[in-house]
């Protein structure tokens, strides 16, 4: 079913012709993609307009609203912010400010490792579009927030609190978990770091990018999701699963953080290893044996029920936009394979099969992604995040150019 590119609707109507995304130049498909963002989110701010915090998905014919402590909350003015950079129209731009409001309190939150994801996608994007010192202000106090998790015996900044109950509601005895996710957080700490002129969140982010790649990669590149560590010794407790399938499995969101962290820390930092992580984890994903031919994975590359098993647009769009950042750091050959792959996730994702029809979706963008198959939570549905890296991948494949933070 979802390998047939070629029996798929139309995604764009020329003159008498009905073009396809798989036939489509790319400047096209990405036109559309920001037409169809448009109608899309314009709807989803009237739908949650005098509702009280964030889309996040849309599950059981229910639109799922989040608050500002919420790991997703920052994705929805992100996307906004993307918007607005991708049109130039002020509505976007008026509605990204007002929602990157809304996410002021979570500088102040030291129960989550997040606040890269919340904050970065909402503040850091609006600092980077409008300049606004106070977006500053407050992204450096999130910073300094972040950086409170930071255990300088493990090298690492600490994911969840414990006693930790998961989704799939298993408590463990965990004591430091830390998530191959956190490597999304850094970009704020080495934001911080250029931008206050002190070394310390820099510090912080380079020792846990170590850290993780001392200890959650496996020889072939994959990684595992958690490993935790005892807090007064540093040592590795176990390497284990939250979301995925099983210890030992690849969770395909966690392969798509990794290679998006670890380009995103090469850039930062220009350390070689960094860059080599990313080229492993990019080739264990484009080369897998049971990756779809539309190259939008399972949810977990081992899971046994494969091919009836969930997809996961979520993980294609991380990893097309970082595949699209990964391409300026690599020689020409390579650079090569990685845009052709990531055109092929967009051009997969820019099809009806997972781009929403107007209305549709909830006002979503993309549809069957997956967020917590273990907990049967968010299966085959639309996430806000999938829908930010998406647009993400999109300006980056449009903008061709150098690499820049946030892009
Ligand atoms: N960071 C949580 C997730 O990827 O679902």
């Amino acid at each position: 079913m979802f390998s047939r590119l070629a029996g798929l609707g139309c995604t764009l109507l020329l003159g008498a012709a009905c073009l396809h995304a798989a036939e489509l130049p790319m400047n096209e498909v990405i036109a559309n993609d920001f037409r169809v963002a448009s109608e899309q989110y314009r709807y989803l701010l009237e739908q949650s307009r005098d509702v009280a915090g964030f889309p996040r998905s849309f599950e059981h014919g229910q639109r799922q609203m989040v608050d500002v402590k919420d790991w997703t909350a920052g994705f929805f003015p992100g996307s906004l912010w993307y918007l607005a950079e991708a049109t130039g129209a002020p509505q976007w731009r008026s509605a990204a400010i007002a929602y990157t409001a809304r996410m002021e309190a979570a500088k102040d939150d030291r129960s989550t490792h997040d606040l890269g994801f919340m904050l970065y996608s909402s503040y850091g994007n609006g600092l980077r579009l409008t300049g606004d010192p106070a977006y500053r202000k407050v992204l450096l106090t999130a910073a300094d927030t972040l950086s409170l998790r930071f255990n300088p015996v493990v090298g690492s900044i600490q994911s969840w609190n414990v006693p930790h109950r998961t989704l799939a509601g298993q408590r463990s005895d965990w004591t430091f978990p830390v998530i191959i996710d956190n490597m999304m957080n850094l970009e704020l700490l080495t934001w911080a770091s250029q931008a206050s002129g002190q070394r310390r969140y820099r510090d912080i982010a380079i020792a846990h990018a170590d850290t993780a790649l001392l200890h959650h990669f496996r020889p072939d590149g994959s990684s595992y999701h958690v490993v935790d560590y005892d807090p007064a010794t540093g040592r590795v407790h176990e390497r284990v699963t939250a979301q995925g399938y099983a210890d030992a499995s690849a969770w395909a969101r966690g392969q798509a953080w990794g290679l998006y962290g670890y380009t995103m820390m090469f850039r930062e930092t220009g350390r070689p290893a960094y860059l080599a992580q990313a080229q492993k984890i990019a080739a264990f994903i484009m080369h897998h044996p049971r990756l779809p031919a539309d190259k939008i994975p399972y949810w977990d590359y081992d899971d046994p029920a494969i091919p009836k098993a969930p997809r996961d647009a979520s993980a294609a769009a991380i990893t097309s936009s970082a595949l699209l950042e990964l391409r300026h750091f690599v020689d020409s050959d390579l650079a090569r394979q990685y845009s052709a792959f990531a055109e092929q996730q967009l051009r997969s994702l820019s099809s009806p099969e997972y781009l929403a029809a107007p209305g549709e979706n909830g006002g979503f963008l993309l549809k069957h992604a997956t967020g917590h198959q273990p907990a049967g939570h968010e299966i085959d549905v639309p996430l806000n995040y999938a829908d930010y890296y998406f647009l993400e991948a999109l300006l980056r494949d449009r903008a061709g150019a150098a690499a820049q933070p946030g892009h």
